[in-house]
């Protein structure tokens, strides 16, 4: 086995987004260009040499291939040792748990999280520092910076390992334990939550279930955790086999794309709980029977609810949520009397919040949610958090929000997607905006007027650091809101997000469809940005 120094030239565009760096599989294909981007980040990485390096991914396709890749580089490298899930399979809260619970230097996820796998579609790769999180920004730029002047990568010849047993190897120097991707993360999670009680309410047939996996990683770990260990019937588990396309679905969890679950819950024999997670298993929704908990509420309800969950007994210490997140988790926070930080889009932007110890849950609009128990948001996580509150409270979802909104109000919520529009398009209803909303101050709109128009920055409390361009805000005196930005995370065009809030006070007004109850403001939205004129776009493609 000889380590061998192989010249290359830079790719453009190894530019990791909000999460890594995500682009067509036939880009990821082109020889070299895997090479270049996990020499990029090995080169970037300090005293690594010797120590332990995270592995594991989606299944999506093209997973297995980048893996056995992978870990001939990090033979090559110097790594000590590398944990790869078996199969090549580790959902990312896994990885992030994995990560902290072995003391690994950092882990390398392999997934373009809920965007389409095959072939044709998507493929991803994102590093992961030793607290188990997402690289922050000043890593993320080293490394792009460093895909700009590659000249040459290492990887160790060698033929491919089975990833398929359990069992340790050796690559050159560097050994390789293919452990169990499901045993740590659900080891967790047992911690975390009461599997007693919630086991003792499902086998009592009180409480009733259904997970849609979507195809993706989080099969294996919601038959395990959810079938085997706290008895709910076979089967309540829906499509529960990792694909290499997903089954050609869109493993993302919402209502638009999880729609056998949707059916479900919408259906006559609708289970208490629904819930599905997307291609990594860092994203949730939750269905109750007949009932839609936007992400947003979910948060809030989760820290509302956090002392009847044995992990946070003791209480929160703070919330985060993400700038275009509704202010739901603000009222709770208020009341619990905890801070409530603004962050910009990115899980990344809450590390050194959790690290600090400043928050203890977070999440954000994008079906996010998560805790100080690892550095991603976790879809399971969530899934487990409401069993524990309905064991506990007896209620059922829609009984359990429509109270919280009795107490607090209803952050009445939407987003509105524009996708794929000309990149060159959306740049310029962004530049127009960042140059019109502050002229909006004071001026009144339907009886509110609007006292906030800026682009969002965000300095981080911890390490001071800046984060400018985070997206168009236009707030106003009710504390009603519309927020305008470009997803990082799409591969082709531009995707524009209007997200759209306003808070409602009377409970009789509580049960109107949020796209009735916003109707206003979505067409204020519109003409602000001028979106028609823009995009040549009549009305969104996804609205949830
Ligand atoms: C990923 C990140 C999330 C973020 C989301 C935003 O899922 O992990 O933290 O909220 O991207 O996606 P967008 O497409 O809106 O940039
Ligand atoms: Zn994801």
């Amino acid at each position: 086995m000889t380590i061998r120094t192989v010249p290359t030239t830079p790719f453009a565009g190894q530019k990791p987004g909000t999460s890594g760096l995500r682009k067509k599989v036939r880009e990821f294909q082109q020889p070299h260009y895997l090479e270049n981007f996990v020499q990029s980040v090995f080169d970037t990485l300090e005293g690594a040499a010797g120590t332990t390096l995270v592995l594991g991914g989606d299944g999506r396709y093209h997973n297995r291939a980048a893996a056995q890749t992978i870990l001939r580089m990090a033979a090559a490298n110097g790594f000590g040792r590398v944990l790869v899930g078996r199969g090549a399979l580790l959902s990312t809260p896994a990885v992030s748990c994995v990560i902290r619970r072995s003391g690994a230097f950092g882990g390398l996820v392999m997934s373009a999280s809920h965007n389409p796998g095959g072939p044709d579609a998507d493929f991803g790769i994102k590093y992961n520092i030793g607290n188990g999180g997402p690289a922050p920004e000043k890593i993320t730029e080293a490394i792009h910076a460093r895909t700009q002047t590659i000249d040459a990568y290492r990887i160790l010849d060698t033929a491919d390992i089975d990833l398929d047993r359990l069992g340790s190897h050796r690559l050159g120097e560097m050994s390789v334990e293919v452990i169990d991707p499901v045993a740590d993360y659900a080891a967790l999670m047992e911690s975390l939550f009461d599997f007693d009680l919630i086991a003792a309410r499902i086998a009592s047939g009180k409480l009733t279930l259904a997970f849609d996996a979507m195809h993706a990683v989080t099969g294996p770990y919601a038959k395990a955790i959810l079938e085997e260990r706290l008895g709910a019937p076979a089967g309540s588990v829906m499509n529960g086999v990792p694909l290499e396309d997903f089954g050609g679905g869109h493993p993302d969890p919402n209502l638009v794309h999880a729609h056998d679950l949707v059916e479900k819950l919408f259906g006559a024999a609708a289970p208490d709980l629904g819930a599905a997670s997307d291609g990594d298993g860092d994203r949730n929704m939750i269905l109750g029977r007949h009932f839609y908990v936007t992400p947003s509420d979910s948060l809030a309800v989760l820290a509302a609810n956090a002392t009847l969950v044995p992990g946070y007994r003791d209480g929160i210490r703070g919330i985060a949520r993400s700038m275009p997140t509704s202010q739901a988790a603000d009222a709770v926070a208020k009341a619990l009397g905890v801070p409530c930080y603004e962050t910009p889009t990115g899980w990344k932007f809450f590390g050194n919040l959790l690290d600090a110890g400043r928050i203890t849950l977070c999440g954000e609009e994008s079906f996010g949610t998560g805790s100080d128990h690892v550095r991603e948001k976790d879809g399971l996580w969530a899934v487990l958090f409401w069993l524990n509150i309905l064991a506990a409270r007896g209620e059922s979802v829609g009984d359990i929000v429509r109270a919280h909104w009795a107490r607090f109000g209803r952050h009445v919520y939407t987003r509105h997607d524009y996708e794929g529009i000309d990149s060159a398009a959306a740049a310029e209803l962004m530049a127009h905006l960042r140059a019109s909303v502050p002229t909006l101050v004071g001026q009144g709109f339907g009886g509110d007027t609007v006292v906030l128009g800026d682009d969002f920055a965000y300095t981080d409390p911890v390490d001071g650091s800046r984060s400018s361009a985070q997206g168009v805000r236009v707030g106003f005196a009710s504390g009603a809101r519309i927020v305008y930005r470009l997803s990082g995370t799409g591969t082709e065009g531009a995707t524009l997000r209007v997200y759209i809030e306003r808070h409602e006070p009377d409970v009789a007004r509580h049960g109107l469809d949020p796209q009735e109850a916003l109707a206003d403001l979505v067409t204020l939205a519109g003409e602000l940005a001028g979106i028609r004129a823009r995009t040549g776009r009549e009305r969104a493609d996804v609205i949830t």
